[in-house]
């Protein structure tokens, strides 16, 4: 068995919190979008004759993306959790892997890929962390500013992981490694 049960457990919770974050990052950027919804307030509030300026209408429009946007701190939290829990696993051995010189290049290659995720959601951890606590941690406001720009960059990484891996796992159990996916269903005890 190449997963213990408990690594499975982490895979499919760390898979539920990072497409749970990443949900929040596209509600936030269409449907709760503060501009677009600025527009459509104050092209609405006109209809029945309420005049407010942009400004206001975008202080309306931040309200309601607010709660919203509480579940992006809230799921962070949780990332932070499962990156703790991650380094306990590596402690105790929870991944057998066989020696990195003798898997094919195939096989280096998607290794590679994976120790770039695990550096980048913890990159993605600790600036979160960083952008939530920034007053609690005094970082400067142009600080603040930077580790957002760096926490957006990265987000891309996970934006092209995430579909080339669930592509790359069909592809895989389609090919010539049946069983990949169910082998991190099954629940029995390795
Ligand atoms: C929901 C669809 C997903 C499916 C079906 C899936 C399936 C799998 C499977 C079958 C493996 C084992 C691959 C192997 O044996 O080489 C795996 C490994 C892995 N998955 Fe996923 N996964 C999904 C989502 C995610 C997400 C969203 C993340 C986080 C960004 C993620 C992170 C990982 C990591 C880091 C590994 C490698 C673990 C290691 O060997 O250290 N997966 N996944
Ligand atoms: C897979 C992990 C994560 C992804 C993909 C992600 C993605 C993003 C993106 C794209 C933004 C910029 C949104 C925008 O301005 O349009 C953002 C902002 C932010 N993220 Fe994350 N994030 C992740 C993890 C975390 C974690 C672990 C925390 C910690 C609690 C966190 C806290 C924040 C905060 C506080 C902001 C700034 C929001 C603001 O300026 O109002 N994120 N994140």
């Amino acid at each position: 068995m190449k997963y213990t049960a408990s690594f499975k457990l982490w895979h499919w919770l760390n898979a539920l919190v990072v497409l749970g974050l990443l949900g929040t990052v596209f509600l936030r950027k269409t449907f709760l979008s503060y501009k677009a919804n600025a527009e459509i307030l104050m092209q609405k509030l006109s209809e029945i004759d309420i005049i407010i300026t942009i400004e206001q209408a975008k202080i309306l429009a931040k309200a309601i993306r607010s709660p919203m946007w509480e579940w992006h701190i809230f799921l962070g939290y949780a990332l932070a959790f499962l990156m703790v829990y991650r380094i306990v696993l590596y402690f105790q051995r929870a991944v057998k892997k066989e020696v990195f010189s003798s898997l094919s290049l195939h096989k280096k290659g998607v290794e590679l890929l994976y120790y770039l995720l695990y550096a980048t959601l913890f990159f993605m951890t600790i600036s979160g962390l960083a952008l939530a606590f920034h007053e609690t941690l005094s970082i400067s406001k142009e600080l603040t500013h930077d580790i957002k720009e760096l926490h957006e960059a990265a987000f891309n990484i996970i934006l092209v992981f995430v579909p080339l891996h669930i592509a790359g796992i069909i592809i895989a159990e389609n090919r010539n490694e049946k069983g990949i996916l169910s082998d991190m269903l099954r629940c029995e005890k390795s």
